[in-house]
């Protein structure tokens, strides 16, 4: 059955967390499996959202740590739907940071994350097409098909497969 297309910002989602010392390295920034944490949470409600079903997460691309977020910073972070393929989704999530007694924010970390959808017996099912709207949320629609098959050429270098686009 065909499902109904939603757009972006249906299923945007912005969480938040305050970095505390036990999310802290010893040099009291943010550790990186923290930040990566939180990426995966507010991916994950994004997905969820938009599928309104059971997702996981298949793969993470592209994460990039830009600047340190020290103890007491407050984070925003921020996930939407790039786009949707069959069974799989790519969301992008981005993480910004205010620190302790300023009001200045900056970027923190970002990833993009693949989620796939799955049906009541744990295996993949298809997700409801996402309608890019904004200039951004088009700009980003198409650079996540550029990286899917960027991912199935480096796989079928590695592997010595064909990269016709029909094979994941
Ligand atoms: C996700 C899972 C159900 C996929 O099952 P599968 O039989 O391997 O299914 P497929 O190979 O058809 O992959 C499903 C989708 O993921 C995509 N995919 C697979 N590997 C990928 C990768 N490395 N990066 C991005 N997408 C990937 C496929 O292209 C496919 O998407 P499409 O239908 O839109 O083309 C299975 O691998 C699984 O359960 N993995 C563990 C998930 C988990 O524990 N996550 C952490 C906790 S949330």
């Amino acid at each position: 059955m065909e499902k109904t297309p939603k757009t972006v910002k249906e299923s945007a989602t912005v969480t938040h967390d305050i970095v505390h010392p036990g999310d802290a390295n010893s040099y009291g920034i943010a550790f990186g499996g923290y930040l990566m944490g939180l990426l995966d949470k507010a991916a994950c409600i994004a997905a969820r959202r938009h599928c309104e079903g059971k997702v996981t997460t298949v793969g993470i691309d592209g994460v990039r740590f830009f600047r340190p977020a020290a103890v007491g910073a407050i984070l925003d972070i921020k996930a939407s739907i790039n786009r949707v393929f069959n069974s799989s989704m790519e969301i992008g999530v981005k993480v910004t940071a205010t620190p302790l007694e300023q009001t200045e924010t900056f970027d923190v970390c970002h990833a993009y994350m693949t989620f796939a959808a799955l049906d009541s017996n744990g295996k993949p099912t298809g997700i409801a097409p996402v309608i890019p709207e904004t200039d951004d949320e088009k700009r980003r629609f198409a650079e996540a098909h550029i990286r899917r098959e960027s991912r199935k050429k480096l796989k079928a270098l590695y592997t010595g497969a064909n990269t016709s686009p029909e094979k994941p």
